[in-house]
């Protein structure tokens, strides 16, 4: 039997410093205009102190309040993340102590801006195979933290953050489709080098631990391609018309980006929820933290279809298509 799957519990949490495009021209050459023109950015939260783990365990206790359920029920944490704190433990592990998740399987999964989206399809997929009852998926970045802070076509778009959802198994019959994709051979377009350089012949110890490079103009046509490329596939094979689907909520990285596919296919900007003008893109984390305030303005109605789509690097894309 292929059990269907439902969301029980949001959270979110993220750093209480705001910063807005304001404070950032004072120590980078731009402006609030030109940030928000180009981006829709208005302001984001930059951790002070608060690790990756603080947030996304932060946030998982919030989404197992709204779950009403105990953390020993929950079966497997899936954190998604390119700034965990450590290579191991993995997030997921810290997640899994702070919440006291005893009986759970955890760990992490590296799909960039896709990330929480590949996290749910794993999540999923156990669930739907009957091998986990209970999921806790998250997002969590400190993207402040990889971020050159001298390059002004980089360092306006981030912010740091964590969103968590607590996904089921359910009697109700419920729509779910998954749509992944990736690209490696256009790594170079967006990059965060992690390993440190240990060389055992050469002897030589160096930390090549870079900030991110990005090519923004080849990112936003990526983007905008591979968005309607999984629309479109979401829906294929299904009964459900783009019409039908209530929110469609995209990672959140630019409002030029959301604005291009409402117009592209033909549906009003409405019912794309944006936040991005006060956090930014907080990359793995930015669907589940949109998620948990769309749930909190209380727009999400049992009922509704809900389609999440990330984009990012690797490259890395893909969506679900979800019956709340
Ligand atoms: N403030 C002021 N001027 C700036 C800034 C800034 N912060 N950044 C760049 N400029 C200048 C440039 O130097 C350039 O000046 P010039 O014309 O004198 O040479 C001018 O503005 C135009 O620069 P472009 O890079 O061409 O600007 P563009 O319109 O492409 O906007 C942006 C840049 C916002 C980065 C855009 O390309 C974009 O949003 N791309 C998508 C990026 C994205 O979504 N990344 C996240 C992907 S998800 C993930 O996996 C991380």
């Amino acid at each position: 039997m292929i059990n269907n799957i439902k969301i029980i519990g949001y959270g979110s949490c993220m750093p209480s410093n705001i910063v807005t495009n304001e404070d950032l021209s004072k120590i980078i050459d731009t402006s609030d205009e030109w940030i928000s023109k180009r981006t829709g950015i208005k302001e984001r939260r930059i951790s002070k102190g608060e690790s990756t783990s603080d947030l996304a365990i932060a946030a998982a206790k919030n989404a197992l309040d709204v779950a009403g359920i105990s953390a020993s029920e929950i079966d497997l944490i899936i954190v998604a993340t390119s700034t965990s704190d450590c290579f191991f433990p993995s997030t997921g592990c810290t997640v899994q102590s702070g919440i006291g998740a005893t009986n759970a399987t955890s760990f992490d999964l590296a799909g960039a801006c896709t990330g929480f989206i590949y996290a749910t399809d794993v999540a999923i997929q156990y669930l739907k195979a009957g091998r986990f009852k209970n999921a806790l998926i998250i997002g969590a970045e400190v993207m402040s933290k990889v971020i050159d802070w001298n390059d002004r076509g980089t360092a306006i778009l981030f912010g740091d953050g964590a969103g968590a959802v607590v996904m089921t198994v359910t009697d109700e019959p419920k729509i779910t489709k998954v749509y992944t994709k990736s690209d490696g051979t256009k790594s170079e377009v967006l990059k965060l080098k992690a390993v440190p350089i240990i060389d055992m012949y050469e002897n030589v110890k160096t930390i090549d631990r870079s900030t991110m490079t990005m090519n923004g103009q080849e990112v936003f046509k990526f983007a905008c391609n591979v968005i309607i490329e999984t629309i479109d596939a979401l829906l294929a094979n299904t009964s459900v018309k783009l019409e039908d689907v209530d929110y469609i909520v995209l990672h959140q990285a630019n409002s030029r980006i959301i604005e291009y596919v409402s117009n592209k296919v033909n549906i009003n900007i409405e019912k794309f929820f944006m936040n991005l003008d006060k956090y930014g893109n907080t990359s793995a984390a930015s669907i589940p933290i949109a998620l948990d305030e769309m749930y909190k303005k209380n727009i999400l109605k049992s009922g509704h279809k809900v389609m999440l789509i990330g984009f990012g690097g690797g490259l890395t894309w893909g969506g679900v298509l979800l019956e709340l």
